[in-house]
C-alpha cells in the first residue's frame, strides 16, 4: 500500500467552491459574456492547437490543452527562483517574489486535478487516440509554452500574464461552450480518483463547470497581476 499523504500536503482542491447552482451560473453567465480581445501568442496558439487538435470540442483535445495550459505556472515558479537569485540583497522585493510561488503552486495544483479528470474522462470513452496527435504533441506544444512563459516573465512579466490571461479566458469559455454541447452530461454520474481532494459533484457536467470556474479564477488573477506590473 503506498504511504499515505498527511492532509497538510495534500495538493489544493477547486479554486473556490461553489454549489451546483451557482456553477449552473457561471456557465449561464460564461455563455453571455464577451471573451478578451486575445493577444497575439495566444492567437497563435490557439490557431496550431486547432490545426493539430482538430476544430471542435473533444475530450482529447480538452486533455492536451489542460496540459499545455498548466506550465504556465511551473515556468513561473522556475522564473521567480531565478529572478530571486540575480537581487544584489534580501529585501522585501525578494520575499515578494517567493510568495508569488505559493500562488504558482496553488495553481498548478489546481490544474493537476484537471489533468487527472480529463485523463479519467477520455479512458471512459476508450476511443483509440493517436499518440503522436494526442501524446507526444502536447508534449511538445507545452515545452515550447514553458520556454515562452519562462522568458516573458523574467523580461516582460506583463506580457506572460496577459498570454495567460487570454489563455484562461479561452479555456473557461470553451469549457462552458463543451459542456452546453452534451446536455446528456448531467445524467452522468461523475466517478473519479480525485474525489478526496478535488471534491463530489452532482454529475460530469457539474464538474466540467467547476473546472470552467477555476479557469476563470486562474484568468483573474494574472489580470489582476497584469494591472500591478504596469
Ligand atoms: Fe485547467
Ligand atoms: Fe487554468
Amino acid at each position: 500500500m503506498s504511504e499515505p499523504i498527511p492532509a497538510e500536503a495534500r495538493p489544493h482542491g477547486a479554486m473556490r467552491s461553489l454549489t451546483p447552482a451557482q456553477r449552473r451560473q457561471w456557465q449561464e453567465n460564461t455563455l453571455h459574456s464577451p471573451r478578451l480581445r486575445y493577444g497575439i501568442p495566444a492567437r497563435l496558439l490557439f490557431r496550431l492547437e486547432d490545426v493539430v487538435f482538430g476544430r471542435g470540442r473533444s475530450v482529447p483535445k480538452f486533455r492536451a490543452l489542460e496540459i499545455i495550459n498548466r506550465v504556465a505556472y511551473q515556468a513561473w515558479e522556475q522564473a521567480a527562483y531565478y529572478l530571486a537569485g540575480k537581487l544584489q540583497e534580501r529585501s522585501a522585493r525578494a520575499r515578494q517574489l517567493h510568495d508569488t510561488v505559493e500562488v504558482d503552486r496553488a495553481e498548478q495544483d489546481n490544474e493537476k486535478w484537471h489533468v487527472l479528470i480529463l485523463d479519467e474522462l477520455e479512458a471512459a470513452e476508450g476511443g483509440q487516440e493517436s499518440w503522436l496527435r494526442f501524446r507526444l504533441l502536447p508534449q511538445l506544444i507545452a515545452f515550447a509554452v514553458y520556454q515562452q512563459f519562462w522568458l516573458m516573465r523574467v523580461f516582460r512579466p506583463s506580457w506572460a500574464y496577459r498570454f495567460n490571461a487570454d489563455i484562461e479566458d479561452h479555456a473557461e469559455h470553451e469549457y462552458a461552450q463543451f459542456v452546453a454541447e452534451h446536455p446528456e452530461w448531467d445524467d452522468r454520474p461523475f466517478q473519479s480518483l480525485a474525489a478526496p481532494e478535488y471534491g463530489t459533484y452532482d454529475s460530469l457536467a457539474d464538474v466540467l463547470r467547476q473546472i470552467g470556474d477555476d479557469e476563470g479564477v486562474h484568468k483573474r488573477i494574472s489580470l489582476d497581476r497584469l494591472t500591478r506590473a504596469r
